[in-house]
């Protein structure tokens, strides 16, 4: 395989954003989202649609509403890492095929995105905190309720 002289390049896969491809971590950010944002809609449409103790692969409703919210404020934390990292490292550039409007289009659905991986975590938290519902991070252990029960919130969240 012919080898660049970069010292970066060479190395296999390099942990920062080059300016034509995305490093490790902005991939391993990307596809952990991915996949955990599919993993919220499978599990809240089984939670939300399972019978009382009913079971889906040996587990009840509980399971999957801990494991939702859970998932979800994990993902919470990596939106943040997500941000942190954007803002920090440079992004590769732009391909060259791509016109001004549809890089105008790309950024803006990709700003979209941003205030979903925050919107969607946030409000599912401040609807079970103000509901009183609670959170028990993974089935282990209750995590406390910074806002408390706020019945008036009813219909908002
Ligand atoms: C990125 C994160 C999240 C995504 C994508 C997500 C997505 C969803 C979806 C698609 C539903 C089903 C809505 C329906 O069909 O009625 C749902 C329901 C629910 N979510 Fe999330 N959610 C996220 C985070 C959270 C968090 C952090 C919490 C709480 C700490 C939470 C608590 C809930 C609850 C309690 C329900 C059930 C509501 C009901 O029973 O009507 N979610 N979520």
């Amino acid at each position: 395989m012919a080898r660049s002289g970069c010292p970066r390049y060479d190395a296999g896969m390099p942990l920062t954003n080059l300016p034509d491809r995305y490093g490790a971590v902005s991939k391993l950010l990307h596809w952990s989202v991915f996949v955990l944002f599919a993993y919220q809609f499978v599990g809240a449409n089984i939670m939300t649609r399972l019978p009382r103790d009913a079971r889906v692969f040996g587990m009840n409703g509980d399971f999957f509403y801990d494991w939702h919210k859970s998932i979800g404020l994990v993902l919470l934390g990596l939106a943040i890492a997500r941000l942190i990292w954007r803002r920090t490292t440079p992004l590769p550039q732009w391909h060259p095929s791509l016109s001004e409007p549809e890089r105008g289009i790309v950024h803006r659905l990709e700003t979209w995105l941003y205030w979903l991986m925050f919107v969607m975590p946030v409000t599912g938290y401040l609807f079970v905190m103000a509901g009183g519902y609670g959170v028990k991070l993974f089935g282990i252990t209750d995590l406390p309720n910074p806002i408390g029960k706020q019945p008036s919130w009813s219909g908002i969240v």
